[in-house]
């Protein structure tokens, strides 16, 4: 038997949803968006990506706001949504 223990590899980040989700953001406040998919705090990253090759987006909210931050993971504008996941 073989117990190597195997690093998980990802060429793309696993699909956390494929709708966005609406989050309250403080303007100043400093938020750490999952970019892996494989956190259970979504859409915030709660350090599982440890095992993976992706890092969080670390951003500022510039207002008090209701943001639609990206849950599919494939937007080309992080951490909002940019309707990627319609074409999924
Ligand atoms: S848990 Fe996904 S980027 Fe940290």
């Amino acid at each position: 038997m073989n117990y190597i223990k195997q690093e998980k590899k990802m060429d793309k980040p696993k699909i956390a949803d494929n709708t966005p989700i609406a989050t309250d953001l403080e303007k100043g406040k400093q938020y750490l968006w999952c970019a892996c998919g494989e956190s259970k705090n979504q859409p915030f990253c709660d350090y599982s990506h440890v095992s993976t090759p992706f890092e969080p987006l670390s951003f500022e909210a510039k207002e008090d706001e209701t943001g639609y931050l990206c849950m599919c993971k494939q937007s080309k504008n992080p951490p909002y949504c940019d309707g990627s996941h319609m074409s999924l």
